[in-house]
């Protein structure tokens, strides 16, 4: 826990750490010559509960698919994790919506576990921690507040229990095939051998089916997708009119990705008050916000292969459009 700031600190230093790291990496993203911004700061209290409704779109399949999941195998899972002294510690836990189930079978069986939803945005860890109190008097919760980055090194810290790590949503396609592997090398060196990892993973399949997941009817996903210029203005003291840029998504064939872009309308400039720096935009120029990779089987092994875990058990859907794979630390 950070200590809290003192009266004298809080008006002397108007940039915390987390804030300096956001203007480095804003700054950074639109001063290249194709504009990116990461993902990662969609996530702030509004993109979560945004997100938690984007969850619940008809054409968003991946939710509903990983519900089906946990509710044909949460028997299997629950037998695979055990009975005795483990952590369930869950990365991006959001509003803990599907991992209810698994909670709720585990719970069932008595098990004797300490739930850790991890998150970066402290309402959807406070949100959760009160529902599931409220929901499940006996269990026992540890909400943190972070990102995976720091996540890992607390998970790195807790090496003298088992430790089960949830990683689902399939947020593991957000990262560069690189980011990848450096973040599953990261996550393996954070626990021990034989402890386990649950991994989301959205399968390809039609691109149409795809498409349709990012571009809903009620515009949802483009609020969300909005919401990092939204954060911009209010965290960084800037001057976007969100009325000038639009949410465009598009299917990358050869990467097997859903790219997501904020697109300017006109030619335009901002004023990032918290950088002191002007930007230029042209008319109809991109700023690439999020890739949302999609996996085959092929590629699930091989990244566990090589990135030192052994394939448990893989459970998808009827429809095989999304996997969870249960991978033990070789
Ligand atoms: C939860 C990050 C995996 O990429 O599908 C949903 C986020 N973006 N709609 C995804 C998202 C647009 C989602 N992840």
């Amino acid at each position: 826990m950070k200590a809290p700031l003192s009266r004298y600190e809080e008006t002397d230093f108007d940039l915390d750490e987390q804030q300096r790291q956001f203007a480095e990496d804003v700054a950074y993203g639109l001063s290249q010559p194709e504009k990116r911004l990461p993902c990662k700061y969609i996530y702030d209290d509004v993109g979560s509960e945004l997100f938690s409704r984007i969850m619940e779109l008809p054409e968003y399949y991946p939710t509903q698919c990983e519900m089906e999941i946990f509710d044909t195998h949460k028997s299997d899972l629950a037998k695979i994790f055990g009975h005795t002294g483990f952590n369930i510690v869950e990365l991006g836990a959001g509003d803990g919506q599907k991992t209810r189930v698994l909670i709720d079978e585990l719970l069932d069986r008595t098990c004797d576990f300490t739930y850790v939803p991890l998150d970066i945005s402290e309402a959807a860890v406070n949100g959760i921690s009160d529902r599931f109190a409220d929901d499940f008097p006996k269990l026992s919760i540890n909400g943190i507040v972070s990102d995976y980055f720091e996540g890992l090194r607390w998970l790195a810290d807790q090496n003298h229990c088992r430790n089960i790590v949830l990683f689902l949503g399939s947020t593991i396609g957000n990262f560069t095939p690189q980011g990848r592997s450096v973040f599953l090398k990261n996550l393996r060196r954070s626990i021990n051998t034989g402890d386990l990892v649950l991994i989301g993973f959205d399968m390809v399949k039609e691109i149409d089916t795809i498409v349709r997941a990012y571009n809903d009817s009620q515009g949802v996903t483009a609020a969300f997708n909005q919401n990092i210029l939204r954060r911009i203005n209010s965290e960084l003291d800037a001057d976007f009119d969100l009325d000038n840029f639009i949410y465009y998504s598009t299917w990358d064939a050869v990467s097997r990705a859903i790219r997501s872009y904020q697109v300017s309308c006109c030619r335009q400039e901002v004023y990032v008050g918290k950088i002191g720096q002007t930007f230029e935009f042209e008319p109809w120029e991109a700023v690439h916000t999020e890739s949302s990779h999609k996996f085959n089987e092929e590629q699930i092994a091989t990244l566990a292969d090589r990135n030192g875990f052994a394939i448990e058990a893989c459970y998808t859907d009827a429809d095989q459009y999304y996997t969870d794979c249960l991978w033990r630390a070789k």
